[in-house]
């Protein structure tokens, strides 16, 4: 294809403001799906995307468009549309996903205005640097005010209020204009077709019969089909099989030329292969040098996976063998614990992240999983010079230590202006530290912190939502790291400690923590034949304890020496729930309640 008729752009949207639903009707004016095809959001393929209605994994797809309108009227243009996840763990896909395209359709619900993952969004296509058509959508809603948000949007990008289209993703209202304007509007990509070829990978997903399926944007050159192809950060030669476009299904091609978008399948068998941000050359003409911006994603949140039925460890550790296949951000080794028994601590981007692959190996393979309390990664320094990384409460020195480091993200909360003295409370409460604060129209605030990661991987979103009846909006991304003052505490029971308890948290926090966890398996460890103490420790020094009284009598004596066959009922009761017991210590507990114990915390 001529690149000068070729437009790459992608839609970038605060979470549900409807990127999916447009994507669909684009699809279908353009014709590339018909009505009898068409279900929505055609291009969320996951099950589970389709459930959640968020968009994982970005696709592309090309459309064909001809022009109805305007100076450039009946010009045929081709249309690479990229798809971006919209949260905030796939930042980096997002980011290349961008770095594909010259342009970017901002999209905005028009009956809810501007939200922190628009500004990021926008950030980053800024950084790329995008041409950005700002687009107002469901203007079909009763409560749509594009008036109001054209004036928010056309201040924030410094252009008209006039300039904003307007939309309805859902009837296709002013959709076909849009196409025109982004064939008017971006550019087409420019690059050099006889340069050695340099393509960006911006996705890549293992699909059961092909192996993996690798989706690239050209840059320079040209890459055909046939050739062998090699991956610059590894050096990794490959056979190409097949190449082509997605339109939207796979169509076989001969050869993708400068700015064209398409898919290569070498028969390899794991994404680990084929990474996103790395460049693809001809290794029988090499480029010299990669193209910019390749990231080996890091793992942020590290939580011990377990299953509750201990014989179902097998195929736990196939099902992650088989969910990394797809997913290079997913990281994870054997681990085992004295009240769970045999599992993984896996890494995870976020905690959207964990859940998705929780999920994902609960549905798709049947699994039973327990997951203990998230945490960060933490550097420690040691009097002796040595440095520690913890990914594990349990891995976390016990020696002289120096310095702990913590992670902190740089966070912008969107609030209307009643709510911003909650929201301060609440990053303060989290020991946030305020950066900056800035009035995007007369009702509506942008609050800039640095908080630790390990302050909002837990209940932050949730809270952020009900103090703010649901109006705040929150995006971060990581910003290195902060010296902090945080201690182990350990959960003892009868003098043992409970592995799947540990926590690393900060000074002020650790009471607190070692108070609700003691009250808990207080409550839910049932009475033994003798009195059983529930500490809560900082090394050796106690900061809470509980204690689980003995027993005095035995089961039977609840039956008065009475119907002998109810006397057998409970002793089988008995007996069955044996089975579960975990021993720690001397004392026995039943798997439940440390299961109960994780999951409600
Ligand atoms: P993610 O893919 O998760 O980022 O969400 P999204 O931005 O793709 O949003 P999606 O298309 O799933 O739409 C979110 C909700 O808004 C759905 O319930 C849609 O039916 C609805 N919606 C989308 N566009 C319109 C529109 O133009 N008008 C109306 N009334 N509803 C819309």
């Amino acid at each position: 294809t001529d690149p000068g008729r070729i437009r790459n752009f992608c839609i970038i949207a605060h979470i549900d403001h409807g990127k999916s639903t447009l994507a669909d009707r684009m699809l279908q004016l353009t014709g590339v799906v018909d009505a009898r095809q068409m279900r929505d959001q055609y291009l969320d393929r996951m099950d589970i995307e389709r459930e959640r209605g968020i968009t994982i994994k970005s696709q592309a797809v090309r459309m064909p468009w001809t022009v109805r309108e305007g100076d450039q009227q009946g010009e045929h243009a081709v249309l690479n549309m990229i798809d971006t996840p919209g949260h905030v763990d796939f930042t980096y896909e997002v980011s290349r996903s961008l770095a594909a395209c010259e342009g970017a359709v901002l999209l905005v619900d028009a009956a809810q205005g501007i939200e922190a993952q628009t500004l990021a969004n926008l950030y980053l296509a800024l950084e790329n640097d995008l041409h950005v058509i700002p687009v107002l959508n469901k203007i079909d809603l009763p409560a749509a005010q594009p008036d109001k948000y054209a004036e928010e949007l056309a201040h924030l990008i410094g252009c008209r209020p006039e300039d904003c289209l307007r939309v309805s993703g859902k009837t296709g209202d002013g959709v076909p204009h849009l196409l025109d304007e982004i064939v008017r509007q971006f550019t087409p990509p420019t690059g050099d077709a006889a340069a050695p070829a340099r393509a960006m990978i911006f996705d890549s997903v293992y699909d059961v019969y092909r192996g993996v399926v690798t989706y690239v944007r050209v840059i320079d050159g040209r890459i055909e089909a046939r050739e062998r192809i090699k991956m610059m950060s590894t050096g990794a030669v490959h056979e190409l099989l097949e190449l082509g476009v997605i339109a939207p299904e796979m169509e076989k091609a001969q050869a993708l030329g400068v700015g064209e978008v398409g898919y290569l399948i070498t028969g390899v068998k794991d994404v680990r292969q084929s990474r996103v941000g790395d460049t693809v050359t001809i290794n029988s003409r090499p480029a010299k040098e990669a193209l910019g911006g390749y990231k080996d994603p890091k793992p942020m949140v590290y939580s011990g996976l377990y299953p509750i039925d201990g014989s179902d460890y097998p195929d736990f550790r196939d099902a992650l063998d088989r969910l990394k296949l797809n997913d290079a951000a997913l990281h994870y080794e054997p681990e085992s614990s004295a009240a769970l028994g045999f599992g993984f601590r896996c890494g995870f981007l976020g905690l959207l992240h964990l859940e998705i692959i929780r999920e994902r190996l609960e549905r798709e393979f049947n699994l039973d999983l327990i997951s203990t309390a998230p945490n960060v990664v933490y550097r420690v320094l040691m009097e002796d010079g040595t440095e520690v990384v913890v990914t594990n409460p349990s891995e976390y020195p016990t020696g002289k230590i120096a310095e702990v480091y913590e992670p902190v993200v740089r966070a912008t909360v969107l609030t209307p202006n009643d709510y911003v003295g909650a929201v301060m409370e609440l990053c303060q409460g989290r020991r946030g530290t305020l950066r900056g604060m800035d009035y995007l129209s007369a009702d509506r605030v942008e609050l800039r912190y640095t908080l630790p990661l390990a302050e909002i991987i837990y209940d932050f979103f949730d809270q952020l939502k009900s103090r703010t009846k649901g109006y705040a909006s929150l995006d971060y991304e990581p910003s290195g790291e902060q010296m902090a003052e945080l201690v182990k505490v350990d959960i003892l029971l009868h003098g043992e400690a409970v592995d799947a308890f540990s926590a690393i948290v900060h000074k002020d926090k650790a009471y607190n923590y070692g108070v609700t966890i003691a009250a808990k398996l207080r409550s839910l460890i049932p009475r033994q034949q003798f009195e059983v103490p529930i500490q809560a420790a900082i090394g050796n020094r106690v900061i809470a304890r509980e204690t689980i009284r003995a027993i005095r009598k035995d089961v039977l004596a609840k039956c008065y020496g009475g119907d002998i066959t109810r006397k057998r009922k409970l002793l089988e009761k008995q007996k069955e729930g044996k089975k579960r017991m975990k021993m720690v210590g001397r004392v026995e507990v039943p798997q439940e309640a440390f299961i109960a114990a994780l999951s409600t915390s």
